[in-house]
This record gives structure tokens, C-alpha cells and sequence, in this order.
């Protein structure tokens, strides 16, 4: 049944869909976790990215420009990402409270004391988005920031700081515009989490996720419940 249905074409571009190759069935998209293969890097199923002409290692240098190290970046499911967004290492913040924010040591290859850079990174943690966050183009997330599930990340925002579930961020500094439900609705879609369905329910039900009939999810969610209106 899967299969009948991964096989089925897409109405608008007449492709196939393949959960495991790594061009999405829209010219220029690809689907993420095909291509990364660094265990500090984590990125969920369906999680795309728009690319457009960028081929093999410019894809992952251009979303991830400077090396995770042993931080990590967790996306989750069913993410779009938009052309040019970014990801920015805490590995990438040179000092700020030396005298200068030259790094000596990385550009002459000198012995300079690099712990207080490396602190500075450890202080920053991991950068954690949750599933189906729609990252507008060319948004840049700053290190260590977490991004909850449904929110949306305006065109040219930069995220420097968390933002909550189904929260819109727009601009620079980032700041939150509004929430896209209320607060009650938060609450259901987040118990309800669809991206953790098997695919084969997801792609079933597909135009319920892409309408906003909260009774008719909730019926698909708990099938065996009585529902009353919402
Ligand atoms: C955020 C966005 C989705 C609009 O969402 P929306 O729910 O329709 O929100 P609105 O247009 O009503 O805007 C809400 C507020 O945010 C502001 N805003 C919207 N987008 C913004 C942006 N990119 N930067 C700064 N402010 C922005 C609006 O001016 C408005 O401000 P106000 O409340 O002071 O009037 C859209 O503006 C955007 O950025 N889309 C990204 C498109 C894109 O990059 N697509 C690539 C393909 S994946």
C-alpha cells in the first residue's frame, strides 16, 4: 500500500516520490538526511531544502558553513528550508571578551590559548528545531538556539534566540510576530504530533494536515475516541 502510494505522481510535476533519493519530486529540493553523513548533524524524514543550482558538498556548506564539531544540529521531520538559510556552529563565534577578536591561532597557526574560545562554544549547547518549521530564504539561526515544532521563520529573519512551538519569527533581531493558533490549539497539535504517523497514514491524509479542521485531526489521531466539536 505504501509503495502504491509513494508511487504515485505528483499532479503537479509529474515525478515520483522516493523517500530515499535525495532530490525531492520539485525541481531543486532536496530531501536533507540523504546527503549528511556527519553523526552531529541529525536530519529527519521528508525534511527538505531548496538548493537550486548547488550540487554535493556546496549543499551541506552552504546550510552548515562552519563545522559542528562536537556540538550537535537536530532538525526534525517534515521541515521546509528555504534557498540560502543557515545554520550558524557555536564553533563559529570568535572571542569576545579578548582584547581583540582576531584568531591568531587560527589564521598564523600560533600556540595562542584557544580554551576560552572553546568555553564560549561549550556555553552555546546544540541547536535543536523541531518538526515542520518552515525556515524562509535566507534566515540565518544563530548557535545553540531551539526552535520548537510548527513554527515559521520569516524571510531574512535571524533567530538568535528559542522560539516557541507554532510561533512566527520575523526579522533581525528575530522576534516573535505572533503564534499561528491559540494557544489551546497548540496544546492539541503538539499531543497530536502527525509527523510521528506512519508515512502511509501521513500521505493518506495528507489535505486534512493541509487544512485547518481541527476535529477532523483529532478524529484521524484518535480514531476510537468519541469526538465532540471543537
Ligand atoms: C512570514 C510570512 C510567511 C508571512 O506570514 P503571514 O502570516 O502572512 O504574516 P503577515 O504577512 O501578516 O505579517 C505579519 C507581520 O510580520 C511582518 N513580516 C512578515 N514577513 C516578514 C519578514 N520576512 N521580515 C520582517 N517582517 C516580516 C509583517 O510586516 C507584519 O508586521 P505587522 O504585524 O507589524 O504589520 C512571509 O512574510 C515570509 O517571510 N515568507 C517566506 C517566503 C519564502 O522565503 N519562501 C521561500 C520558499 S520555502
Amino acid at each position: 500500500m505504501l509503495e502504491e502510494l509513494l508511487r504515485l505522481r505528483n499532479p503537479l510535476q509529474g515525478r515520483v516520490l522516493d523517500p530515499d533519493q535525495i532530490y525531492g519530486p520539485c525541481m531543486g529540493n532536496v530531501f536533507l538526511k540523504n546527503i549528511i553523513a556527519d553523526e552531529n548533524l541529525y536530519i529527519g524524514d521528508f525534511t527538505y531544502a531548496h538548493v537550486d543550482h548547488l550540487e554535493g558538498d556546496q549543499i551541506l556548506k552552504s546550510l552548515v558553513p562552519y563545522s559542528f564539531a562536537d556540538k550537535k544540529l537536530i532538525i526534525g521531520k517534515f521541515c521546509s528550508i528555504g534557498w540560502k538559510v543557515q545554520f550558524i556552529s557555536p564553533y563559529a563565534n570568535h572571542q569576545t571578551t579578548s582584547f581583540t577578536t582576531y584568531p591568531f591561532w587560527h589564521i598564523f597557526s600560533t600556540h595562542a590559548n584557544i580554551e576560552p574560545w572553546l568555553e564560549g562554544a561549550s556555553k552555546k549547547g546544540d541547536t535543536v528545531v523541531g518538526n515542520d518549521v518552515w525556515f524562509g530564504r535566507e534566515s540565518m539561526v544563530m548557535p545553540g538556539v531551539q526552535i520548537g515544532d510548527g513554527a515559521i521563520i520569516a524571510a531574512r529573519a535571524t533567530v538568535a534566540e528559542n522560539v516557541p512551538p507554532y510561533a512566527l519569527v520575523a526579522g533581525n533581531p528575530g522576534k516573535i510576530v505572533k503564534y499561528r493558533f491559540s494557544p489551546e490549539v497548540i496544546e492539541k497539535l503538539l499531543a497530536i504530533q502527525w509527523w510521528n504517523w506512519d508515512l502511509e497514514k501521513v500521505i493518506l491524509h495528507h489535505a486534512v494536515l493541509m487544512g485547518n479542521d481541527l476535529e477532523a485531526l483529532s478524529r484521524l489521531a484518535h480514531p476510537n475516541l468519541q469526538h465532540e466539536k471543537i
